[in-house]
């Protein structure tokens, strides 16, 4: 794919308004996109930077940091970083940044990643089983489905998919690959729906299965956990947090940790702290948690699903 091919390949941007309305954008502050995709919410972002402003744009996909560089030849606001955005605090460090005005997470996966069927993320089409994010590192679904063990399997498809068939699935997964490896989408959507027997109306069978495993493979849970105290402690006073979840795995990780740093520690009975003396939370909550408007999801069904969280940082004194 060429890169105008890459660019046209196009995502719908999701609660893209929403998004920029909580970072609340300083024209000359430094902020992190920590999922460019194709760079819709970073477009906004940079249309209202000022000159001086700095966006430091992060992803896995080799696809999309391949367009961020084009737009970075073009604009030296712009710093592309081609790696998982939990290594957040490793490269504001490299770049010599200590404080940044504000990060946004616009969690899993892009369009142009579900729609190219040789990315192996949809069992709508037939493709190798790979799944990977970044395809220049790491193991394949494929390559992890031919050597884990069947608890291991079963523990991810439990977990991550929330499959109520988890056990069976895996073991069919054990049994066919002792005949012949599940190397494509469709062997394995196929094994999955031989297994499943009842399914919620108008979902695959396979859904929850291949959720799970893009998860696993891509770390997904691991890098929302990590990422997110890196980027309160980088945050400046008035600096601004948002992420965008599209599934309760990912937006409980989100929720726990932005009311955990937004409340008061809960003390003791017997404590002998003032309340005056209680140390304050380093985090506020922006308004409640947002879901795209109804004709939002008439226009983009991908965006059904979407929860977004801001969070504000309150003081200059936590680092984590
Ligand atoms: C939902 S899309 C983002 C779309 C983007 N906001 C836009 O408007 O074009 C998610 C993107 O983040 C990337 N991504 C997901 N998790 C990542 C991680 N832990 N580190 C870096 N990139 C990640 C994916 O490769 C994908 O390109």
């Amino acid at each position: 794919m060429n890169r105008q091919e890459m660019e046209t390949h196009n995502h719908i941007s999701v609660l893209l308004h929403e998004a920029l309305a909580g970072l609340n954008i300083r024209p000359e502050g430094i902020y992190v996109d920590g999922t460019f995709g194709r760079g819709g919410h970073s477009r906004q972002i940079l249309s209202q930077l000022g000159s001086q402003g700095r966006l430091i744009v992060f992803d896995k996909d080799p696809q999309a940091i391949e367009v961020a560089k084009a737009w970075a030849a073009e604009d030296q606001r712009i710093q592309v970083v081609h790696a998982g955005f939990a290594s957040l605090t490793a490269v504001l460090d490299e770049l010599g940044i200590d404080k940044i005005d504000g990060a946004l997470f616009d969690l899993g996966i892009s369009s142009p990643q579900i729609d190219e069927a040789g990315r192996g993320f949809s069992f709508r089409f037939d493709a190798p089983l790979d799944m990977r994010m970044d395809t220049t590192t790491g193991q394949s679904a494929a390559l992890w489905l031919a050597t884990a063990s069947e608890d291991e399997i079963h523990e991810v498809i439990k977990n991550y998919g929330e499959e109520r068939f988890s056990r069976a699935i895996a073991r069919a997964i054990v049994q066919q690959r002792a005949q012949a490896p599940i190397a494509t989408t469709r062997q394995l959507a196929n094994l999955v729906a031989q297994v499943v027997h009842s399914r919620e109306r108008g979902q695959d069978p396979a859904t929850r299965t291949f959720q799970a495993i893009r998860i696993f493979i891509n770390r997904e849970l691991e890098e929302i956990a990590a990422v997110l105290p890196q980027a309160l402690a980088r945050l400046s006073v008035r600096g601004r947090l948002a992420v965008i979840a599209f599934h309760s795995l990912e937006d409980r990780i989100v929720k726990r940790f932005m009311q955990k740093y937004s409340k008061p520690e809960p003390l003791p009975r017997w404590a002998v702290v003032k309340e005056a003396d209680r140390a304050v939370p380093p985090l506020n909550l922006i308004g409640k948690a947002q879901k795209p408007s109804l004709a939002e999801i008439k226009m983009n069904p991908r965006a059904r699903s979407a929860v977004l969280r801001v969070a504000e940082r309150s003081h200059g004194s936590w680092n984590g």
